[in-house]
């Protein structure tokens, strides 16, 4: 196939992308994202500071213009994120203890009320655990360690019909102390019965020119666990061929892995535009690592 949305789909795979309301009026951005993705992610507009700017009072305008433009188009939606440390509103970072509980309660069901039979997925938890395989300190964290299993049964509450993730950086390697952080939780939620379908492995790569060499037996050993597994945030310092080729090739060896989203369209949208991590330049046109992409698709 010669796009990569259609290449995943011959292995029943989706790739995606981050997309940015803002950019949506531009027809380059617009046009490449269109034509290359079938699976979308809103970049910022449907975390807590975007969809709770007041306590009670949501606002979907910016997430439900990703929404539609995504549709409209036959793009399918993954919905980032509904609990995390980071981007909350002002109003809730200053909240703590059962305040901040309910707070988080509240906002999942209403946020989840909006979306509710919409969307492939949510990163329900966002970036939960410390480098050391702790959880990582936050106001959340604060509440109480049972934060995130919360989370979780509010989420399958509120919207019964969406797979329900848990989505974090530098898990990709199986030896990592914070991959055994998570993947331990998950053992323990799957045999406790908490509701939990996927793990989002966000797989920003810096430096070098290869993979973990265990990135595909990470994979595997969640799938293991009963959840499906996707690379959620995927960038690569200078967009190493080898890196790209790898990294697909590793989610198309693993059956549960369902799918790929790069976070972003053309380098310069890019959080990290001066390291040239992404497909396309800032021309829109297809870089080298996206071939490398493709072809490993079109292989699977
Ligand atoms: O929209 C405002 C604009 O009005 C203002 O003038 C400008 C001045 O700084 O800021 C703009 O907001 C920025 C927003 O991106 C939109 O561009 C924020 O400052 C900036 O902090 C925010 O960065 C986002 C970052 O998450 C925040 O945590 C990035 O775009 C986004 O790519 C990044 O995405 C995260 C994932 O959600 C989770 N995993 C890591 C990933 C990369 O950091």
């Amino acid at each position: 196939a010669g796009t990569l949305g259609a290449a995943a789909a011959q292995s029943g795979r989706y790739f995606g992308t981050a997309i940015a309301a803002s950019r949506l009026g531009d027809s380059t951005y617009a046009t490449v994202a269109a034509r290359e993705f079938n699976m979308v992610t809103a970049e910022n507009e449907m975390k807590p500071d975007a969809t709770e700017p007041q306590r009670g009072q949501f606002s979907f305008n910016s997430g439900d213009q990703i929404y539609n433009w995504a549709t409209q188009r036959g793009l399918k939606v993954r919905g980032h994120t509904l609990a995390w440390h980071a981007q909350q509103p002002g109003w809730m970072q200053s909240l703590g203890g059962s305040a901040l509980r309910q707070a988080m309660i509240d906002h999942i069901n209403g946020v989840m009320a909006h979306y509710r039979g919409k969307l492939a997925a949510w990163d329900v938890v966002n970036e939960a655990f410390a480098e050391n395989g702790s959880r990582r300190s936050s106001n959340l964290q604060s509440t109480g360690n049972d934060w995130i299993e919360v989370a979780f049964r509010t989420a399958r509450a509120a919207d019964p019909s969406v797979k329900l993730c848990y989505n974090d950086y530098n898990i990709e390697n199986w030896t990592y102390a914070k991959t055994q952080g998570v993947y331990n939780m998950i053992k323990d939620f799957k045999s406790r019965g908490v509701p939990i379908d996927c793990v989002g492995l966000q797989t920003h790569f810096t430096g070098g020119s290869s993979l973990p060499s265990n990135f595909q037996t990470t994979l595997s050993s969640f799938a293991a666990l009963g959840v499906d597994v996707a690379l959620t945030e995927v960038d690569v310092t200078n967009a190493s061929t080898s890196q790209y080729a790898g990294l697909t090739q590793a989610c198309v060896n693993v059956p549960r892995c369902i799918g790929i989203t790069v976070w972003g369209v053309r380098d310069g949208d890019s959080w990290r535009s001066s390291e040239s991590p992404l497909l396309f330049d800032n021309g829109g046109n297809k870089k080298a690592a996206y071939t490398s992409v493709l072809n490993a698709l079109n292989a699977a």
